[in-house]
């Protein structure tokens, strides 16, 4: 079996965070979001891995090189226009060749591991296998309609309720998707969707059995699902790490510290992450935050927020919450007795005060 993982696509709902990052690369709990799908990619001995890139082809081939270091082995697959999934599955059909493949999309965070996805597709006899999870907003993904324990029906974002049952980005598929493809048209949003190759699918015959997801699921689409994603990661159990450099500092909880950390006068209120080098004075940090390499805060207050490397937040008087800071960025109050806040703000950015 070969693994194929869709890291294409413009995020631009986390604009404008992904103008400068792809948005597969976001740290969640200090690790990139696709490095998670990697690793579990590697875990039940998928080898042969195939990654879609497209306008940030550079950034991804950078961040995961030749797969090395997880025992894998990776193809970089240029999509040259987002024309959706199933586009992008056409798009590696020479890579997939003859292969039964799992397809896992980059922007996806799960708890689950790969196995028991992997397992029911073989013991079902499938041609396609879809990891279903169920929540109270369908009508933003894809829908399964499951009766008497097989899917009957699939439809990209409908409009009317059919099932709360809906398609994460986990699939596993053997060649007959590539057939379903070719007889499939764009949607209304102009892309070829999976849903509706799947759909086909099963309107030629085919096979389509599912598993449901055992424990949380995020698609990290938007700043409330990164976020999120960050807090449950933060919340998996493990202790303190690395060497730091700590006066009057009170930690409490799992916080996984990073080599070489300065922390002074602080409280750090796990669960948090605090990355390499970074330095913490006079400041409150967490919970639910992860505070990239390099990272400077100072007389500030921080919780439920990731901040990417080399930013600097100083003085800031009142509590930041529920935040993601880029990387590079300068967050701070002169105490010069101005009364006015200045700001250099790029496109679509987004401030709550
Ligand atoms: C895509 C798929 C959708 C699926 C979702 C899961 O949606 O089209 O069927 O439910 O991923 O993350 P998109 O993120 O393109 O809106």
């Amino acid at each position: 079996m070969k693994a194929l993982i869709l890291s294409g696509g413009t995020g631009t709902r986390l604009r404008p965070l992904t103008y400068t990052n792809a948005k597969q690369l976001i740290p969640v709990a200090n690790k990139p979001i696709l490095y998670y799908i990697i690793e579990k990619i590697s875990k039940v001995g998928i080898e042969d891995v195939g990654i879609i890139v497209g306008d940030t082809h550079q950034e991804i081939k950078i961040a995961v090189g030749n797969g090395n270091r997880w025992g894998i082995r990776t193809t970089f697959i240029h999509q040259p226009f987002p024309l959706g999934l199933a586009h992008a599955v056409k798009t590696a059909s020479s890579f997939i060749g003859d292969s039964d493949f799992i397809m896992i999309l980059g922007d996806n965070l799960f708890q689950m591991e790969l196995d028991e996805i992997i397992n029911n597709f073989y013991l079902n006899n499938s041609n396609a296998s879809l990891l279903l999870h169920r929540v109270d907003n369908p009508s933003e993904f894809g829908v399964a309609v499951v009766e008497n324990g097989r899917i009957v029906k699939l439809v990209e974002k409908p409009e009317d309720f059919i099932s709360d049952l809906i398609v994460t980005g986990v699939y596993v598929f053997d060649k007959s998707i590539f057939n379903a493809i070719s007889h499939i048209n764009p949607s209304p949003r102009g892309e070829l969707e999976i849903t509706d190759a799947i759909q086909k699918l099963l309107e030629m015959g085919g096979k389509v059995s599912y598993t449901l997801t055992s424990g949380w699921w995020k698609d990290t689409g938007k700043i409330c699902d990164v976020l999120e994603a960050n807090r449950l990661i933060l919340d998996s159990p493990d202790g303190i790490a690395g060497s730091s450099c700590v006066l009057g500092t009170l930690f409490n909880n799992r916080i996984h510290m990073g080599q070489n950390v300065t922390v002074e006068n602080s409280v750090i209120q796990g669960p948090a992450v605090i990355g390499d080098d970074a330095v913490i004075t006079g400041s409150c940090i967490g919970p639910y935050t992860s505070v990239g390499k390099r990272v400077e805060i100072i007389n500030s207050h921080i919780e439920n927020s990731i901040v990417l490397d080399n930013t600097k937040v100083e003085n800031i008087g009142k509590k930041i919450s529920g935040s993601l800071i880029g990387k590079n960025v300068t967050i701070k109050n002169s105490k010069s007795g101005q009364d006015s806040l200045s700001f250099l703000l790029g496109d679509d950015s987004k401030i709550a005060m």
